[in-house]
């Protein structure tokens, strides 16, 4: 059926549009100049941390976000059962954006990620975040053991629940109904699961869900995906955050997202 189809991310990598470079060039923080691919004088996330695009062998990478972890997560990569399995550039951009801005008031909020791959954002806003409620990452079936992996391989058990949240099919019973918050990065990569991934987010989206959408564009395509994500949601875009701007010109968009009925 179709949509096991879509269940298979294995088969749908999202393009490495730039090549090599793309995940370790820079965003430039606003207390540096404007970056190019030449200048990796302001990396935004440390080169070090980031794994290099042609290591495509499972392994392990310690992961900082740029010394924001004082404690820092070890992530198990491994594509063999997708693309979640390794670390994309939103991801890596989202995570930075909650250690940064949200550090302390995610308290009494219930959390889920979604596209979660291997953990990463939910990882590190554990790791990173005061909070007091499980968060869920969730994902299909091929990476649920990834996730286990991560988060067992940073002891995380107490604070972080996998679940399998297929976009195709309802939300299971034990994740929040309308969680406070839902994250999720470089989710918009497929066309055909687009709509799939919308009508994810009109079921999860309460009046007092906030969204952190956050993604790389790489075709057209995805922006006819925002289209319609700005269509039937509120969306306000965060261009910058403390020492991050810049990060649109790496074609990466960080949203808030919040339903049409959501109340402040
Ligand atoms: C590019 S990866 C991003 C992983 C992670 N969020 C990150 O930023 O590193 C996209 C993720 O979306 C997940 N995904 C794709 N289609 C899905 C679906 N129908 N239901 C649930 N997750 C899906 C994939 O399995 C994959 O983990």
């Amino acid at each position: 059926m179709e949509e096991t189809n879509l269940a298979s991310p294995a088969q749908h990598q999202p393009p490495n549009t730039t090549g090599d470079a793309e995940i370790t060039n820079t965003y430039s923080s606003s207390t540096g100049s404007p970056a190019d691919d030449s200048d990796n004088s302001q990396l935004l996330i440390g080169e070090s941390l980031i794994p290099e695009r042609e290591r495509k062998h499972a392994g392990t990478t310690v992961v900082t976000i740029d010394g924001l972890l004082k404690d820092p997560l070890r992530l198990k990569e491994d594509l063999k059962n997708g693309c979640g399995g390794q670390l994309w550039p939103a991801g890596l951009l989202l995570s930075r954006y909650m250690l940064e801005e949200h550090a302390t008031d995610l308290v009494g909020k219930t959390i889920v990620e979604i596209g979660a791959g291997g953990g990463l954002v939910g990882l590190a806003v554990a790791r990173g975040c005061q909070t007091d409620k499980p968060i869920y990452i969730t994902d299909q079936e091929p990476m649920m053991q990834l996730m286990r992996d991560n988060i067992s391989l940073n002891d995380l058990s107490m604070k972080v629940k996998p679940a399998l949240l297929d976009w195709a099919r309802p939300p299971p019973a034990e994740i929040p109904e309308h969680p406070e918050l839902v994250l999720a990065a470089d989710c918009v990569y497929f066309e055909p699961a687009f709509p799939l991934l919308i009508s994810t987010l009109q079921r999860l989206l309460g009046p007092d869900t906030i969204c952190y959408f956050c993604f790389k564009r790489r075709r057209r395509a995805d922006l006819r995906c925002i289209k319609m994500i700005k269509k039937l949601f509120h969306v306000t875009e965060i261009t910058k955050f403390s020492t991050c701007d810049g990060y649109n010109r790496e074609n990466l968009f960080l949203y808030k997202i919040q339903s049409r009925q959501h109340r402040d």
